[in-house]
């Protein structure tokens, strides 16, 4: 029987602050299979699709990023909150389920030749994913793809990230 990984991820109410249902991956990261079959689903979705590039957005989004960077043979590239990357940057700043905070990519790290693939743990509101996929898009690759561990449709992001053009998955709601 194939493993139930949305019984692996944990919700914890009212953090960071009263009324937000947080969902935890720790506990999905923590558990050798969960973590692996994550990756693996994931990257079985773009395997034979010319990816070049998989981005993660910071900080969750690099575990599982770099997972699927190394399952399809693609490069990673590090989608960084504000300040962190050392050479020229480029950034955007975006609204949060539970804040502002703004994202970073170096200038220089996609282009047109380029296609990549946009990973993060969870899409709530949609704010970081759409500001990641502008991002990347100014470089001038193409980015129009773009993959969850956890999709919170209820809250709408998944659908306004395809009405930017994005085809969207995800393991589970
Ligand atoms: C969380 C999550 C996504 C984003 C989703 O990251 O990992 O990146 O929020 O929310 P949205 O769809 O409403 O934009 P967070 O900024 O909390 O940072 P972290 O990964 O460093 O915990
Ligand atoms: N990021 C934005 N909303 C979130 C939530 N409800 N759980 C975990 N991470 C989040």
């Amino acid at each position: 029987m194939s493993l139930d990984l949305k019984s692996l991820v944990r919700t914890i109410p009212d953090y960071p602050k009263k009324g937000i249902l947080f969902r935890d991956i720790t506990t999905l990261i923590e558990h050798p299979e969960g973590f692996r079959e994550s990756v693996e689903r994931i990257a079985a979705g773009y395997r034979g699709e010319g990816i070049t590039h998989v981005a993660g957005i910071e900080a969750r989004g690099f575990i599982f990023g770099a997972g699927v960077a190394i399952a399809l043979g693609a490069g990673f590239v590090p989608v960084r909150k504000k300040g962190k990357l050392p050479g020229e940057t480029i950034g955007q700043n975006y609204a949060l389920e539970y804040g502002v905070d703004t994202i970073e990519i170096h200038a220089d790290v996609v282009g047109p030749l380029h296609k990549v693939l946009l990973v993060d743990d969870l899409i709530a509101t949609g704010g970081t994913a759409i500001a990641a996929v502008g991002l990347l898009r100014r470089t001038g690759a193409v980015c129009d793809d773009a993959a969850f561990v956890i999709d919170l449709p209820d809250i709408g992001g998944a659908a306004k990230l395809k009405a930017e053009g994005v085809t969207v998955s995800a393991l589970m709601a």
